[in-house]
């Protein structure tokens, strides 16, 4: 991709993550050999607060944001996670959302849509309980779930995306399961190649289930048509049933990488801006509010980082690549 391409890419998509903690321990994000007892999670002291959040997010929005993504960890697990979106959904035109693993939506669903919460994406990766035991090491049925995306759609935080990551031999099985029982639900069932995010979900090119497999095993059972892109740098290619059953998406990070068009800034739960999901360092936007720079100051230095960023990781990744010290998916967020 000739350069020029790379530095114009807009600033369009802010991801928060407000907590590196989470109440599941999946296979491809925070395996429990890693993420166990032992392991030293940030300090409350150390996260930004709403008001540092709601501060960041206007200096961004001030850049070009249209959207933002709460995420984690588990973002529900962050008390009083409804305060928070209502401060960002003073921010007028924006796109409010959530990326979470539902089992605190039954409970949250209608307080997050009062607060202004747009809609909700929820990580479910098989309908069958052993396999879903298995790959996020809970002990409760994937009932549970259901029953939050059925909490957050009666809320009207619609439409209800899914996210399932698909790794080969653990879950691949439920691709078609999973399609047939959210097939003429409305909600939005997307499909995910498993990525080499972070350093210890010991990843491997042989485990991804590449997009193209993906939609040929649907299509043979529910048959498939592209859909048109609903916005310039969706991640997700959509997918239709011919028979209006709805329509799926397939995210294909690995095997068709989308770099080119790579919109997304993220900013971890201390504070710091990575500008790529496999970025090695990020930069401490925390220290800059603390000592209560002005908004201006945020904004210029938030155009100043997007101005000089050149990340293309998918584009590059490689075997080599696998093994570079990164981010932990579930400190930078989804
Ligand atoms: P919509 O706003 O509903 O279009 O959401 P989205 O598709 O942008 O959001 P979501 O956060 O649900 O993204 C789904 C998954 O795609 C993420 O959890 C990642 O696995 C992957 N993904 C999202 N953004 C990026 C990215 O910038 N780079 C790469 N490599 N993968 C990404
Ligand atoms: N590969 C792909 N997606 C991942 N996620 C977390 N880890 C990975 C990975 N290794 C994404 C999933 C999940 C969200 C919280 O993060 O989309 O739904
Ligand atoms: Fe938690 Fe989501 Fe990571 Fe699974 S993918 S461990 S639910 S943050
Ligand atoms: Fe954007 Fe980095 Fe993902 Fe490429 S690998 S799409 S640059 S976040």
């Amino acid at each position: 991709m000739p350069v020029q391409d790379t530095l114009s890419r807009p600033l369009r998509d802010l991801r928060i993550s407000v907590t590196d903690r989470c109440n599941f321990r999946c296979v491809y994000c925070m395996p429990k050999t890693v993420f166990g007892r032992d392991y030293s999670f940030l300090d409350r002291k150390e996260l930004l607060t709403f008001e540092e959040i709601a501060t960041l997010a206007r200096a961004f929005v001030a850049n070009g944001v249209e959207k933002i993504r709460l995420t984690g960890g588990e973002p529900l697990l962050r008390r009083d996670i409804e305060r928070l979106v209502a401060m960002l959904a003073e921010i007028p035109g924006l796109d409010l959302t959530l990326t979470t693993n539902g089992t605190l939506l039954p409970q949250k669903a209608e307080a997050l849509r009062a607060a202004g919460l747009t809609r909700v994406t929820v990580s479910l990766d098989s309908n069958d309980d052993a396999v879903f035991k298995a790959m996020n090491d809970v002990d409760f049925p994937v009932e549970r779930v259901l029953e939050g995306i059925e909490a957050a759609a009666a809320a009207g935080l619609t439409p209800v995306k899914v996210n399932m990551v698909v790794k080969r031999g653990v879950n691949d099985a439920s691709i078609v399961p999973m399609a047939r029982l959210f097939h003429g639900s409305g909600h939005i069932l997307r499909l995910i190649e498993y990525m080499d995010v972070g350093a210890t979900n010991g990843w491997r090119l042989d485990e991804v289930v590449p997009a193209a497999e993906i939609v040929q095993r649907i299509s043979a059972e529910l048959p498939l048509e592209p859909a048109a892109q609903n916005y310039p740098g969706e991640v997700a290619r959509r997918w239709r049933y011919r028979d209006g059953g709805g329509e799926i998406g397939v995210i294909a990070s690995v095997t068709q990488a989308f770099c080119h068009d790579c919109t997304r800034a993220r900013i971890s739960a201390e504070g710091k801006l990575f500008t790529c999901l496999f970025a090695q360092r990020g930069t401490d936007l925390r220290a800059l509010v603390r000592r209560g720079a002005a908004d201006d100051e945020l904004a210029a230095a938030v155009a100043g980082v997007w101005r000089g960023r050149a990340d293309r990781y998918s584009e590059i990744r490689s075997s080599e690549t696998a093994a570079v010290p990164k981010i932990e998916m579930s400190y930078i967020g989804g």
